[in-house]
């Protein structure tokens, strides 16, 4: 496998933190270890999070590209457009994001709060569009690459979540990279890796990048996406393209793709009352915030299968912790009293 081949913008302080919970461990029986890695804290750009991982490999294609604009798109609390927009600033570069309307969540700050006012902070044109939640390519993100075009704009364009884009996979190839590092330092391999999946190419970089040591299916995603069959096709076809990039050598088998689709309901951005239960757990047990829309679910999912015995006594649970947090001040009013 040849990652290294590929040339990489650093926009992240190194690599992340894995650190051990005891008081989740505890709480969870003390039968299976819980881990964290801490991808949200990756960056002092504007709070970071996993679509920089993605970005430091499509950023020197953007800049090669001569462009002066990108051009994202994601739901109004995207944290991904909040990415997007962080590094435009940081690159001197203008930014256009577009924010679907992709979840049902009514809240009277949801729209000026959280991702939304960062991105607007830090100097991006976010528009707000009707279109409901579709992790695919949107009409109206190729309508705002036009319109850069039509001002005279040279726009680079950057799919949801950065995950069709060509070079979408390799940061979370990296990441795999980075835990057999910090494995060999810390003297223990994991046993299972839990990942939210929404877009498709964190989780399908991890599977490119854990199938090198042939355990791929021990990355477990956890679907909040709520269209499971388009979730999964799409990690199929990053899964394929990025394998082929970074050349390992062999094709991944559709049983190395695990994700499991139970923890999405009611829909993509509205928490269960499971969902804020684990958000709860995570922040009273570890300090840990997740959000209702990504790692909340995860996270619930993580707290299921434990109490499930999915996973065999004494297993090592990594849980990649991708970001989102900004998210919860567009739920004000649901966590109010905590
Ligand atoms: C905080 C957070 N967690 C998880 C995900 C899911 O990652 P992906 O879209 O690569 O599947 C995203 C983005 O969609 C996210 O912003």
């Amino acid at each position: 496998m040849n990652l290294a081949k590929f040339e990489r913008y650093p926009l992240t302080f190194g690599p992340t933190p894995v650190e051990f919970l005891p008081r989740m461990t505890d709480a969870l029986g003390g039968k299976v270890e819980i881990w964290a890695k801490r991808d949200d804290c990756n960056s002092g750009l504007a709070l970071g999070g996993n679509k920089l991982r993605k970005l430091e490999y499509i950023v020197p294609d953007a800049i090669a590209s001569n462009a002066d604009t990108l051009v994202s798109i994601g739901g109004v609390q995207s944290n991904h457009t909040r990415m997007v927009a962080a590094v435009a600033a940081k690159l001197g570069m203008k930014c256009v994001v577009v924010q679907e309307s992709w979840v049902p969540h009514e809240d009277a700050v949801y729209d000026r709060v959280g991702n939304i006012m960062l991105t607007r902070l830090m100097g991006a044109d976010s528009r707000i569009v009707e279109d409901g939640f579709d992790i695919g390519i949107r009409k109206s993100w190729e309508e705002a690459i036009q319109s850069v075009r039509d001002a005279g704009g040279k726009p680079y364009g950057i799919p949801a979540g950065a995950s069709v884009h060509k070079l979408g996979g390799l940061g979370y190839v990296g990441f795999a990279e980075e835990v057999r590092a910090q494995e060999k330092d810390l003297g223990l391999t994991f046993d299972y890796i839990i990942v939210c999946v929404v877009t498709g190419s964190t989780q399908s970089g991890m599977i490119v990048g854990f199938a090198a040591d042939d355990r791929a299916d021990r990355v477990i995603g956890i679907d909040a996406s709520g269209t499971l069959d388009q979730t999964r096709a799409q990690v199929r076809q990053i899964v394929d393209n990025t394998a082929d990039l970074v050349e390992l050598g062999r094709a991944v088998r559709d049983g190395e793709i695990v994700i499991l689709p139970d923890y999405a309901y009611p829909a993509y951005g509205v928490p269960s009352a499971e969902t804020s239960e684990a958000i709860r757990f995570a922040a009273r047990t570890e300090a840990m915030i997740t959000d209702p829309v990504y790692e909340g679910k995860s996270m619930q999912g993580m707290i299921d299968l434990v109490k499930k015995g999915y996973f065999p006594e004494g297993a090592r649970v990594l849980y990649a912790h991708l970001g989102g947090a900004p998210a919860l001040n567009g739920y004000a009013y649901t966590y109010r009293n905590g």
